[in-house]
């Protein structure tokens, strides 16, 4: 864990996965509403600089945290981190994620358990650890979420229960944390495709889409922000999908 610039007095957002892609743009954004940023990531340290470069560049405060979030020790240590450096804490983003393929004929029970783990059990234990702080600020927690919460996927089974799971855990702590916390999420559609996926897939997948193409992660982004700033909504999700669901 380090520090890549001293803390001032403004507001501050702790993203996790901030290093790359949709938490990334996540990061960019708030610290264009004026947040200093807590960058949590874990295998990609390059990116997580590169996003804390820009961060600074911009003229506030960022900070890198490293942590598996399979540990059950990490939103413990995270937090302990945020209240050392920068001492406050007014919004908390679980946007990091693992996204595993497993059906009925591939269920394997480890694989199971940890993506429950970093998809759903960490994200909860760090809205427990932040609620003290965020308490203090009346912050806001946004939670990532996917459309496969309305729509299920018959290949992705731990990863569409794990959102599912996530999703009514947004609206059990927007009445558990009210009213000082406001709780909401975001369930965005294809937004940026696996490294891996061929033409072909990205096609399949973007067909269906009224809108024609893959959203943009700072389009996500911008649906944060938008809930960060509503100080009269908790417990809701939006969905940001082109109109998928509505196919
Ligand atoms: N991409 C899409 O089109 C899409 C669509 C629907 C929903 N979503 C949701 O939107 C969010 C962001 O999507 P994304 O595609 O940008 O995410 P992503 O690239 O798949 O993952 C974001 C970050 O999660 C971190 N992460 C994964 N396993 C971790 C672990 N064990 N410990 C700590 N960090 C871990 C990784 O950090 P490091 O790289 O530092 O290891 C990774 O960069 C996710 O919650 C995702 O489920 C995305």
């Amino acid at each position: 864990m380090d520090q890549t610039s001293p803390a001032s007095n403004a507001s501050v957002a702790l993203v996790t996965g901030a290093a790359k892609r949709i938490g990334r743009a996540v990061a960019l954004e708030l610290a264009r509403a004026g947040f200093n940023v807590v960058i949590h990531y874990h295998h990609s340290l390059d990116e997580a600089h590169a996003t804390a470069a820009a961060i600074q560049q911009s003229g506030h405060s960022a900070w890198l945290v490293s942590a598996d979030l399979n540990d059950a020790t990490a939103a413990g240590q995270i937090l302990q981190f945020v209240q050392q450096q920068a001492g406050r804490l007014d919004v908390l983003v679980n946007n990091a994620a693992e996204f595993t393929p497993m059906s009925l004929d591939n269920f394997d029970a480890a694989r199971w358990q940890q993506t429950q783990q970093i998809n759903l059990v960490t994200p909860l234990a760090l809205c427990q650890a932040a609620a003290p702080l965020l308490r203090q600020q009346r912050g806001v927690i946004i939670n990532f979420l996917d459309i496969a919460i309305d729509r299920p996927w018959k290949n992705y089974l731990a990863y569409g229960a794990s959102k599912a799971g996530l999703e009514y855990l947004t609206r059990a702590l927007a009445r558990a944390l009210a009213p000082e916390i406001r709780v909401n999420g975001v369930a965005p559609g294809i937004t940026v495709f696996p490294d891996d996926y061929s033409d072909e897939q990205r096609r399949q997948l973007t067909s269906p889409v009224p809108l024609q193409r893959p959203g943009t992660p700072e389009e996500m982004a911008h649906a944060v922000r938008f809930l960060v700033e509503a100080p009269y909504i908790t417990g809701q999700i939006i969905r940001v999908d082109g109109g998928r669901l509505l196919v």
